[in-house]
């Protein structure tokens, strides 16, 4: 029996790391010059709180959650996404207490029983931020506006920002009867799903990925026509602050999200560099999420990205991330150099200087090979003459140059080499 991880999960190899430690910190970075605090919740929770938050006619519920019960009965899922969640804990923890507003943001896997293809995982990650607390236009578009400073900050381009609006819980019956009006003469010709919705949920229609039923969907009427006074002069007004901020964008009326719980602003940053899973972030505003859960009234806006699809971006753009931390190999000959060795690079590494040693005793001219293989910057050959006359040669690897040094100065000699005082 040979082992390999699970369909649409990955093993996260060392090469990729660079990318991951990037991506992390300029999220860390950003949030924190945002003023949002991080907030990690569990990895499973009780399967009624997503069925709830996300809606029981979107795919995710219906088809993508990993759900079990446990030994204690108890009916559980594995996040699909971070929303519900934080919700959750914002209601357990009484945060509208606490702040008037409360700015977070996490980090994490989450877990979708999705057709795995490239940039679509069954494990992926997600970070992202969530506002809750203010219903003003001006946090939609401060929202919108950190998703693409943060992609600027790590350094991906070819992106570019679409948006919507879904209405609220005033219009939207007004949207779905125009859209029942619109669909219904069509039905036959949609899959099983949208038949289904057609009378639930009308607007998940939009949300079907099949291209036979996107076909029908050209020659929609305009949503944002139906929608109240009060959510298109929200709308305007976020169109107006991005688009003040100088944040190129597009009107895509059939943006309506995968999940249910969006009302107003719907938004997503899609890259070029993707292909069919272009879109690298999606969010969008959720004002009845928190009370529809249970707890206050309270607006909020938020959005999540995936790392797997930003380091895909950032490893078609950008060879920079290949680049390593200078490396020195010690190449010690015979049992005793080992001995000495063992506690030069003790010495080395406590003095911040990042080191590799090969114990199997191998010949000079193998432990050079193992030395390149490495890229190393140096090496430090220590062999029975060298002991004798208490030195150690520094052999510069692509220079092909070495010297011999008094064995007490490597330290100061590598420092020195490195530019560090
Ligand atoms: P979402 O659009 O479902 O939104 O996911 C956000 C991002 O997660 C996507 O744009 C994509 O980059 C990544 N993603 C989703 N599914 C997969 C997958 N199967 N494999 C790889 N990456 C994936 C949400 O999850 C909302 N909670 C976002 C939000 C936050 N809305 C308001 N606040």
């Amino acid at each position: 029996m040979k082992y390999t991880v699970s369909r649409g999960t990955k093993d996260i190899l060392p090469e990729e790391m660079a990318y991951w430690h990037h991506i992390e910190s300029a999220s860390r970075s950003l949030f924190d010059l945002y003023n949002y605090q991080e907030i990690r919740t569990p990895i499973f929770e009780m399967t009624d709180l997503f069925e709830r938050g996300i809606g029981t006619s979107t795919d995710i519920v219906e088809k993508e959650m990993y759900t079990f019960t446990d030994k204690g009965d108890r009916r559980l899922t594995l996040r699909p996404e971070g929303t519900a969640p934080i919700a959750r804990a914002y209601i357990q923890h009484s945060m509208h207490k606490k702040e008037t507003v409360s700015k977070l943001y996490y980090c994490g896997p989450m877990f979708r029983y999705e057709r795995p293809q490239a940039g679509r995982f069954r494990q992926f990650h997600q970070i992202g931020v969530e506002c809750l607390g203010n219903a003003h236009p001006f946090s939609d578009a401060e929202v919108i506006s950190l998703g693409v400073h943060l992609f600027d900050d790590m350094g991906l381009s070819g992106l570019s920002v679409s948006i919507n609006s879904v209405g609220c819980v005033v219009c939207r019956p007004v949207i779905e009867e125009r859209l029942k009006q619109f669909i219904g003469a069509n039905l036959q010709g949609l899959c099983e799903d949208c038949k289904r919705r057609f009378n639930s949920k009308p607007l998940r229609i939009l949300d079907c990925k099949n291209p036979q039923c996107r076909a029908y969907f050209s020659g929609m009427p305009d949503i944002q026509k139906s929608q109240c006074h009060e959510c298109r002069d929200h709308f305007n007004s976020v169109v107006e602050y991005i688009d003040s901020l100088g944040i190129p964008f597009n009107i895509n009326p059939q943006l309506v999200r995968g999940l249910e719980y969006y009302s107003r602003t719907t938004f997503e940053i899609l890259s070029e560099h993707l292909g069919a899973q272009n879109a690298i972030c999606g969010g969008g505003r959720y004002d009845g999420l928190v009370s529809q859960m249970g707890g206050p009234s309270v607006p909020a806006v938020g959005f999540a990205f995936g790392i797997e699809r930003a380091v895909m971006v950032l490893q078609q753009m950008s060879d920079i991330f290949k680049r390593k931390d200078p490396l020195i190999f010690v190449a010690p000959l015979g049992f005793e150099q080992q001995t000495k060795c063992f506690f030069l690079v003790d010495e080395l590494r406590r003095a911040g200087i990042k080191c590799e040693i090969d114990y199997s005793k191998g010949e000079l001219k193998a432990q050079l090979k193992q030395a390149n293989k490495l890229q190393a910057e140096y090496a430090l050959i220590y062999g029975e003459t060298e002991a004798e006359k208490n030195t150690i040669v520094v052999k510069h690897m692509t220079k092909g140059q070495q010297v011999e040094i008094a064995w007490d100065s490597v330290v100061n000699y590598l420092k020195e080499a490195h530019g560090q005082p």
